[in-house]
């Protein structure tokens, strides 16, 4: 395919990574002799491109401005969808954009959302590939942001835990994933953290309450200045007894028609305070450690904190930039060899992987039988523990690796 010039377009929630897809896109494009520009703002750039005059040019001196290691995108996300768009000539209308500008093909790095969206594209003629990348890492394919999240999370739990621990108190950090706790439970484990909750687990809380009594209760007690502290990671989708997620019903729906979550970290917090006012023993626990004063200090205080966009902000992680460059760097293999409507999946030496798009933006959920085997090591994920039955299978062929 004769391609000459690429726009360069990032979609959705903002994450680590992502920086290192332009650098790797443009740089691998510069390589082969074609030019990249960026198409600011996403999708919603994309649908005004033929109202815009100039486009940036990454050359070499505006790619030196942009830093991998940083997460965000120098090219600025929306979250819209183009099918939704009340306008009959919509897809006319971005290809004379693209005709305008000189652009031949699209390297587009978003999750499901915009997966979904580049599908749609690429059936109307659009050439265009799919870099992946979603912090909540439910595609089928690794995405960038999913490593940094989890780290991210996984440094928060470990701070919480100083303060928890001097205040005496159940710390509950809420965590982003929608429909999938992934990072939460990676980030979790990371962390140490005493009990995660995940959309794909409907939570008992008292099993919950059960476990963190246990462990704080035991904390405190085999503590000589009587301090503990219990730290519990709740995706913000997680899931009630009946199996839904805590909903702002008032609060409608965004740009992708996705109910707005009521904080779950509220919900858990609230939970554990009505089953802990009703338990006698809490209140004898903190009498016989020295701890209560009648009528003002009498139960543990459980504390939430919700660190929404800081969990995806500041900087990528070493892997997440590694990956999201060569992510880029394929997407524009693939498209000069008119692979258009694929995502990357990976590079490994001079192979690089790919799969249709519409098959990668398929939810994929944290595994259970993984969490029977945190349930062996004591984390509790608000169920009765499942037994961990693990089978021992010898690898054939190629190891799977992540670096
Ligand atoms: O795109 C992933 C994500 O980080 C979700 O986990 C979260 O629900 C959502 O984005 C929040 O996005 P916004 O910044 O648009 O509120």
């Amino acid at each position: 395919m004769n391609i000459k010039r690429i726009g360069v377009l990032t979609s959705g929630g903002d994450c680590g990574g992502l920086n290192g897809v332009i650098k790797g896109a443009a740089l691998m494009a510069m390589s082969m002799g074609i030019e990249t520009v960026i198409i600011s703002n996403g999708y919603a750039g994309l649908y005004n491109l033929i109202d815009v005059d100039n486009v940036s040019v990454l050359t070499a001196e505006r790619l030196d401005h942009i830093r991998a290691e940083l997460a965000g995108s120098e090219a600025g996300n929306s979250r819209v969808k183009i099918k939704k768009i009340d306008n009959k000539d919509k897809y006319e209308r971005i290809k004379k954009g693209l005709e305008k500008h000189g652009i031949d093909g699209l390297v587009i790095s978003g999750g499901d959302d915009t997966g979904s969206v580049m599908v749609d594209l690429a059936a109307q003629g659009i050439t265009c590939v799919h870099a992946p990348k979603t912090m909540d890492l439910d595609l089928q394919t690794y995405s960038v942001g999913g490593d940094s999240a989890i780290n991210r999370i996984a440094e928060m739990v470990r701070d919480l835990k100083t303060t928890g621990h001097t205040h005496n108190r159940v710390i509950v950090l809420e965590a982003f994933g929608r429909y999938a706790g992934h990072t939460a439970f990676r980030g979790g484990i990371g962390g140490d953290a005493d009990c995660i909750l995940i959309p794909e687990i409907p939570a008992d809380f008292d099993i919950v309450y059960d476990h963190m009594k246990k462990r704080f209760i035991s904390r405190v007690e085999n503590s000589d200045v009587k301090a503990g502290t219990y730290s519990i990671v709740v995706a913000e989708g997680m899931t009630d007894a009946k199996g839904e997620s805590i909903v702002d019903e008032s609060a409608g729906v965004d740009s992708f028609g996705h109910a707005k979550l009521a904080g779950a970290g509220k919900y858990v917090r609230k939970r554990l305070e009505a089953i802990m006012k009703a338990d006698p023993e809490m209140k004898a626990f903190m009498k016989r450690n020295n701890i209560a004063v009648e009528g003002v200090y009498e139960l543990p205080e459980v504390r939430e904190v919700t660190p929404g966009h800081l969990v995806r902000a500041g900087a990528s992680s070493a892997f997440d930039v590694n990956f999201g460059k060569e992510a880029g760097a394929a997407a524009v293999v693939l498209l000069t060899r008119g692979l258009g409507g694929n995502t990357v999946v990976r590079v490994r030496g001079t192979k690089v992987t790919y799969k249709p798009t519409a098959e990668v933006i398929k939810q994929r959920h944290v595994d259970v039988n993984t969490i029977a085997l945190y349930e062996a090591l004591g984390t509790c994920f608000g169920r009765r523990p499942e037994e961990f039955r693990p089978e021992t299978v010898e690898v054939e062929g190629e190891i799977q690796r992540e670096y």
